[in-house]
């Protein structure tokens, strides 16, 4: 999830620390091209990890949108994927990154 424009992981987060702030979970997300980047570029397989990438993907575009190739590969140090899409996540990042840019 999202907690005031910061990814964070929610199993972390005791409900009544959210009061009062801005929440966004992967339902929030409709639409977002990060998604259909996600989508395009095949950056999953079992699906287990897909939420919190994206979640975590869509606060670097918004955050970051000149994000290099190494700031990409830090950012997703915190997110671990068992089905080894890595690659493509990257991708799809760097996609929603060029789109923006035009
Ligand atoms: S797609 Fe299976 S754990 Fe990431």
């Amino acid at each position: 999830m999202i907690v005031d424009q910061i990814p964070q992981k929610s199993c972390l987060w005791l409900a009544v620390e959210c009061e009062g702030r801005q929440i966004s979970t992967i339902e929030g997300l409709q639409n977002a091209s990060i998604q259909q980047a996600f989508s395009e570029k095949w950056a999953f397989q079992c699906g287990y990890c897909t939420p919190g990438f994206i979640m975590n993907c869509h606060a670097l575009v918004e955050a970051y949108p000149e994000a290099t190739d190494v700031e990409i590969e830090n950012w997703l140090q915190s997110n671990i994927c068992r089905c080894t899409s890595y690659q493509e996540i990257k991708e799809a990042i760097q996609s929603v990154l060029a789109e923006k840019k035009n």
